[in-house]
């Protein structure tokens, strides 16, 4: 946010702190009640809130965290309170969405694209977009702000979903395969549904719709994903978000401020962590 308001040409950051700890706050209330929904164990190298102190615990800490968010966004203008609000409404309906598709690899591409835009770019779009309007921004700058912050989003998501399955579990502080487990059907099961013959995707639909999956189960899966190239085309899907991003900058002039965004999403999408 503060690259962003640097980039529209702001000397200061002080504007935007309260904002900043309200949608990180928001950020990581989602995340605690998201624990709890996906039953995580783990979350940033440490037990995550529900495992450390249980589920009643977990529940009444993000809803406190909620709060307190709210009391700070109450510094700024309606307008900037319910950018706030809507992306809570956003993730809410993302985690809503994904719960329709559990272990069910029909729903697609699309409701994928429905489900990540609203649970995780949402509120990377109304942070940026929000940021632009306290710099007072014009109306082509704050949408292309917002559509920066979407994309982003939307390319971060895909990266933790390909992560989810092949990346390094020290590296990312979570254990892997919390999608196969649950039953969210990410980009990746998605392209390898789609890729294997139709032996394979027999095998690979059985598996993922097991309730509870075996430590050999949820290595099958893998091992079936990859053989259809799937990573390499998730990877190279986050990548063209990455630079659609890019592009979402036109409007803004050029600066270090700027060039610093386009290396955050191009980031983004090639991280490992
Ligand atoms: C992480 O996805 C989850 C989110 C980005 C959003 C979760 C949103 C909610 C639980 C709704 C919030 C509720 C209110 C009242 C606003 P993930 O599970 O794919 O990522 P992970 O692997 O890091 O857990
Ligand atoms: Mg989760």
């Amino acid at each position: 946010m503060a690259v962003t308001h640097r980039a529209l040409g702001a000397s200061a950051t002080e504007p935007i702190h309260s904002l900043a700890a309200a949608f990180q706050l928001i950020h990581t209330a989602s995340l605690v009640h998201d624990d709890v929904i996906d039953h995580a164990e783990q979350r940033r190298g440490r037990p995550s809130m529900p495992r450390a102190f249980g589920l009643p615990a977990a529940i009444v800490t993000g809803d406190f965290l909620f709060v307190r968010a709210f009391e700070l966004a109450a510094e700024y203008p309606p307008s900037i309170i319910l950018r706030c609000g809507e992306s809570c409404a956003d993730l809410v309906e993302g985690e809503v969405l994904q719960d329709t598709s559990r272990f069910d690899l029909t729903t697609g591409r699309e409701h994928y694209f429905r489900v990540i835009e609203r649970k995780t770019a949402a509120i990377v779009a109304a942070a940026l977009a929000s940021v632009a309007e306290i710099a007072g921004a014009r109306d082509d700058v704050v949408n292309a702000c917002q559509a920066y912050g979407r994309s982003v989003g939307v390319a971060f998501q895909i990266r933790d979903d390909l992560l989810d399955v092949f990346g390094d579990p020290d590296l990312l502080g979570k254990p892997l395969y919390s999608d196969f487990r649950e039953g969210n059907p990410t980009l990746v099961s998605l392209e390898a549904y789609r890729h294997l013959d139709a032996a394979d995707r027999t095998e690979f639909e059985r598996l993922f719709s097991l309730r509870r999956k075996q430590p050999g189960d949820l290595l099958r899966l893998r091992t079936l994903a990859e053989s259809t190239g799937a990573p390499a085309l998730v990877a190279g899907e986050a990548s063209q978000w990455a630079e659609r991003a890019v592009r979402a900058l036109d409007p803004l002039g050029p600066s270090p401020y700027r060039a610093l965004l386009e290396r955050i999403a191009r980031g983004v999408a090639e991280r490992r962590f």
